[in-house]
């Protein structure tokens, strides 16, 4: 599939109007992120970091419109689909904020996105019920767990003011997502079938081996690029490849991997460690 910028359309009129009165953008001072300050190395980077966020960001609103598709299905509680599908308006505001952030920055780089493609392609013949597990745990146990625990650290680290502003003004909503995939098998738990826990144990699997490519490509990669002068990975919401990939092992061991175990869905020790030492 070809890469090319990411770019949105924005509607105005009653549209934005009505978005607004859900979810106001927020405070943030834009102009005071500067691109003529910083040099072009470190320009591109910061680009394609947050060009990532707003792709990113852009699909947690397709994934999370397909679980309360699901939840509904399933006929999970009301107040559980209602919450969920606030998550909605979360996800599309922090596109917003990810790609003001791009623009501020000079603009999105090129990358692949298949519109087509943005949720997970679900096995054939799952029962309403397996659908929304499996929907839960890899959107909301896989995905937004890793996404924000992973955004924490860096955001802690950043030193310019908007950028940090936009991570934390993000990662308050992922506080709250980050809780679905717990609670919603609060409610499944029970009934949860021997075979099904099996299941979703391969599930878990699978949705973390996309993953092993992040670290895999940030190994090798330069901590401080000479190109950039005074400016360190901090200054736009970037972090040393040395330490992310650390790290994002360190997500998925231990904050992806042992809830979902001590709620009965085995992952394979022996498969788990081959991804996390690949
Ligand atoms: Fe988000
Ligand atoms: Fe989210």
């Amino acid at each position: 599939m070809a890469a090319e910028p990411f770019h949105l359309e924005w509607f105005g009129g009653p549209a934005e109007h009505h978005f607004r009165n859900a979810r106001p953008l927020g405070d943030f001072d834009w102009e005071s992120l500067d691109r003529t300050r910083y040099p072009e190395g470190l320009l591109t980077t910061a680009r394609e970091v947050w060009t990532g966020i707003a792709i990113s960001e852009y699909v947690a609103i397709a994934a999370f419109a397909e679980v309360v598709s699901a939840l509904t299905a399933a006929r999970a509680p009301l107040d559980l689909i209602g919450m969920t599908s606030d998550f909605l308006a979360d996800e599309v505001r922090h596109v917003e904020l990810a790609s003001r952030v791009v623009m501020q920055l000079g603009g999105a780089v090129p990358k692949p996105l298949d519109t087509a493609r943005l949720t997970p392609l679900l096995a054939p013949g799952l029962t309403p019920f397996e659908r929304a597990n499996e929907l839960a745990l890899r959107v909301g146990c896989v995905a937004e767990v890793f996404a924000s625990a992973t955004a924490v650290p860096i955001m802690r680290e950043t030193t310019h003011g908007l950028v940090k502003a936009v991570y934390q003004s993000i990662l308050r909503d992922e506080a709250r997502h980050s809780r679905f995939g717990s609670l919603y098998f609060e409610w499944a738990g029970d009934r949860l079938s021997p075979a099904e826990r099996e299941r979703l144990g391969a599930v878990t699997l699978d949705a973390l081996t996309p993953y092993a490519g992040l670290w895999r490509s940030n190994i090798g990669l330069d901590d401080q690029p000479s190109e950039w002068g005074s400016f360190d990975a901090h200054e736009l919401g970037w972090i040393e490849p040395s330490r992310y990939v650390p790290l994002a092992k360190s997500v998925v061991s231990e904050q992806i991997v042992p809830p979902l175990r001590a709620i009965g869905i085995a992952i394979d020790a022996a498969e788990l460690e081959v991804l996390l030492t690949s």
